[in-house]
Formats: structure tokens, sequence, C-alpha cells
């Protein structure tokens, strides 16, 4: 049984920040769309379920046994206790490994680790969400948050792009969100079927429909790089100010916590110091192609 509860604790539990993966059981596999899927993990120690908590933005390593750990996201609700969702595309060993070892197969977790989206600058502000294909992901708990924690700030709008209708991560919740009053969702697609009245084109582009109050306005980006390269530029050029644009950049990952130095980013460890970093902090490396 799934519990929810009122408040968080972001420490990884004891033994789950390092190198060691403890199991977890793969519950639940959900189809998101033709090479992406949503996977349930509960863990096997029931003490791990009841203390494991995230803060939204993190990830995990993911062990698949004899192939190796892949760095994803976590991608359910920080209020969803006792199993975590993991938003998988499945593009090579690892991620395929996990997809092969299905419902009632083991994996090894090691985290959460990295920082995640900064929840207590959103008091008093607008918040813009961008996120593009798979980048979904990790703003889907960012926005469980947001809706639970409403009242702390001012409009929260969420542009969302990829492929077709088909390739929408969390086809039903998009749905459900678009129908609130109090969190404006717009999505768009490369490509249109004929079932699709909503907007076609790049993700970037829905800007022109939403009015941006630069000052007050938090940004959060999230998607592949062309993407976050043109989002961030997108926003400072309407006046938002560099401090208050976050990007969750993706590295190879080997550790996961600052140790082995596989995800160096200019000065910056992308699994230590990020992956959400302030645009503020890498506005001088972030459009060089070589780092
Ligand atoms: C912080 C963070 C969060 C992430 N969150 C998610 C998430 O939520 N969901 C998700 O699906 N992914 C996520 N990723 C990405 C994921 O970690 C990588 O895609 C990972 O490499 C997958 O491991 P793999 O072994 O399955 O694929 P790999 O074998 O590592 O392949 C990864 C990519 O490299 C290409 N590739 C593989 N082999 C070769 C080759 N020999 N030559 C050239 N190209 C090759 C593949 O086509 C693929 O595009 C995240 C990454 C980071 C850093
Ligand atoms: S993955 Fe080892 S330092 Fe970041």
């Amino acid at each position: 049984m799934i519990q929810h509860v009122a408040d968080m604790d972001y420490r990884p539990p004891p033994g789950m920040g390092g190198w060691l993966p403890v199991e977890a059981t793969i519950v639940n596999i959900q189809p998101e769309n033709f090479n992406t899927r949503t996977f349930t993990l509960r863990f096997v120690d029931e003490s791990l379920c009841e203390s494991y908590r995230f803060e939204p933005g993190q990830f995990n390593m993911l062990f698949v046994p004899g192939v190796g750990e892949a760095a994803i996201s976590i991608s359910s609700s920080p209020y969803q206790i006792g199993a975590l969702d993991h938003t998988i595309r499945m593009v090579g060993a690892v991620t395929r490994g996990i997809d092969r070892i299905g419902v009632g197969g083991i994996v090894g977790v090691r985290g959460p680790f990295g920082r995640g989206w900064p929840l207590h600058k959103l008091a008093g502000k607008d918040v813009i969400i961008v996120g593009g294909g798979i980048g979904l992901a990790p703003l889907r708990p960012l926005i469980h948050w947001l809706l639970r924690h409403r009242e702390q700030c001012r409009r929260v709008v969420l542009l969302y792009g990829c492929r077709s209708p088909e390739d929408r991560l969390y086809a039903a919740e998009l749905e459900a969100w678009s129908g609130r009053s109090d969190l404006d969702v717009l999505v768009t697609v490369d490509n249109a079927d004929e079932h699709w009245t909503g907007p076609v084109g790049v993700v970037t582009n829905l800007l022109r429909r939403i009015k941006v109050n630069a000052e007050q306005t938090v940004v959060f980006v999230c998607g592949p790089r062309v993407l976050n390269r043109a989002a961030a530029w997108n926003f400072l050029q309407l006046h938002v100010p560099p401090a208050q644009v976050y990007v969750s950049l993706e590295r190879n990952m080997n550790c996961g916590f600052g140790r082995c130095g596989h995800c160096q980013y200019g000065k910056h460890f992308v699994c230590r110091d990020g992956p959400v970093f302030c645009f503020a902090d890498i506005a001088d490396i972030f459009a060089k192609e070589e780092i």
C-alpha cells in the first residue's frame, strides 16, 4: 500500500549513498510510448520503503547484475512512499537490461544523488516549467510538489514538447493537469496526427502564448541539450535574471556521489553539484560544445 507523507527528509538512508546497491523489486511497468516505460520499484527491505525520501530532481543509479549501472531520475511524487517510479527510455545495455528483467525481477538501487530543483526559491514567484521528451520525468516530482504547496507561488505554467502525440509521457496525468485551474498546461508536438488539435512546433514557440513577468519568474528546464539551450536563452532574452533560470543536465555517470570525476562539467561534478544547475553558475560554459 502506498502511503503519503506531509513533509520530506532528503538524506539517503544509511548504506544507500555509496557504492553498494540495495535490492528493489520491479512491481509495475507502465508503457509511456514506443521506447519508454515507467518502472515502479519497491525495496526488498521494507524498512527502506518507509525511510527512503528524495528531493524532486534527484536521481538514482540503477544496477543490472552482469550489465552495469545507469543514472535514472526519480519520476514519482515525493509524497508517494513505499514505491519509486523511474521513467526509462530503452537506449542501451542497462536500460534494455532493466526492461528484460521485467515485473517481479530485482534491480540494484543506489541513491538518491545530486541536487534537485530549488524548492526554497519559489515563494511568491511565477513558476514556468519547460520539459522536452523524457525531460518531463525529473520535472514530474516537482509538479507534484508544487500542487501540494500550491499556495506558496503565484502562477504555475507547464510547457511540454515531444515528437508526436503518442510520444507524450504521463498522458493521463497531463490530461488531468490540463483540467486544473491552478496549473496552466501547454503541450506541443513536432508532428501532429489527425486527432491533434493543440500547438505544433518546438516547445520554445509556446513562450509566445504566455505572459512572462521576468522579475518574478523562476524557470525550470529539462530536455535534450538543444532545448535546454534554446529555452534558457529565450528566457534570458525576456529578461528573466540568470539566477532564476535552472536547468537539469545529463553527463555520463559512474559513482554518482562526487568521487570518480566521470561527470565533470567545468569546475562542477554533475552528480554532486547538479544535475540541476542555476544558469548563473554555469553561464560561462553552458554554450561550449566541448565541455
Ligand atoms: C542525472 C541523470 C538523470 C537521467 N535520468 C534519466 C531518466 O530519467 N530516464 C532515462 O531513460 N535516462 C536518464 N538518463 C540517461 C541515462 O543515464 C543514459 O541514457 C544511460 O547511458 C543509459 O544507459 P544504457 O546502458 O542503457 O545506455 P548506453 O549504453 O550508455 O547508451 C546511451 C546512449 O549512447 C548510445 N550508444 C550506446 N552505445 C554506443 C556506441 N558504441 N557508440 C555510440 N553511441 C552509443 C546509445 O544509442 C544511447 O543513445 C539520465 C542521466 C543522468 C546523468
Ligand atoms: S559520477 Fe563520479 S564524480 Fe560524478
